[in-house]
């Protein structure tokens, strides 16, 4: 990919908003462009990571395992970056698990080019810090969800967050623009696949949301928040 191209996609990316047409044509060409498939394995929790990734376009999943049972961190779409935090703390792994959900575009950036970049740029260590700073309220709230919460609010929770992040205006509602299984929403939530089934089971007689092509579309948002 050409290097105008690059630049022109970073230009859309939160991280490098602020930055200079000249400033992303410097940093296109240490960007490496890949494709991965949807279940493609980018890095495993505990591996030692030396490249930072930023999505084009696609899904990725961070999560982490044990004992067979999945919690999902975070899910990232176009224009997301992840794998920073094993770049960033010196002498530690990867603190997750990143799967693609789709097919999906990434660019990958290798440790020394992001460190030289973090060195020459404070807007770039800025933004970095500020998404973080989101991350880290976004995972207080998944604490104190987990701790405070029963799943069947928990459910109702998610979906109102997944509709306010993936949410799409369309005739009869808000659609939330992914595909995920129950038990991937399971995994979100921190619960078993049968509950969740149970409880969109309980919505959609509510009236509000139904399921169409495995995506969930929330007829009723006022409900929802009501409950
Ligand atoms: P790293 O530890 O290098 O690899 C896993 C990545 O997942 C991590 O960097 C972050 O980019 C991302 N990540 C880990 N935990 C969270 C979280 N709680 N919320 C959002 N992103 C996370």
């Amino acid at each position: 990919m050409s290097k105008g191209t690059i630049t022109a996609l970073l230009k859309n990316v939160p991280l490098f908003e602020d930055f200079s047409e000249e400033e992303l044509d410097s940093i296109a060409p240490l960007f490496h462009e890949r494709t991965y498939k949807k279940g493609a394995f980018l890095f495993f929790e505990g591996d030692v990571g030396n490249e930072f990734y930023l999505i084009e376009s696609g899904f990725v999943k961070i999560s982490k395992l044990e004992d067979e049972k999945e919690i999902t961190l975070a899910l990232f779409r176009d224009g997301d970056f992840f794998g920073e935090m094993a770049l960033v703390q010196k002498g530690f792994t990867r603190s997750a698990t990143a799967e693609t959900l789709e097919r999906s575009k990434i660019y990958k950036l290798n440790r020394n080019d992001f460190h030289e970049f973090m060195l020459s740029s404070p807007k770039l260590c800025l933004n970095l810090l500020e998404v973080s700073m989101g991350r880290l309220r976004k995972a207080n709230e998944q604490i104190h969800d987990l701790t405070f919460l029963d799943v069947r609010s928990r459910i109702l929770k998610n979906i109102h967050r997944l509709s306010e992040d993936y949410g799409k205006p369309v005739q009869g509602g808000l659609l939330i623009d992914l595909k995920l299984t129950h038990q991937q929403l399971a995994n979100i939530v921190g619960t078993v696949r049968e509950t969740v089934t149970k409880v969109l089971q309980e919505l959609q007689d509510r009236k509000v949301i139904v399921i169409e092509n495995k995506r969930i579309i929330v007829t009723n948002l006022e409900k929802l928040k009501q409950y």
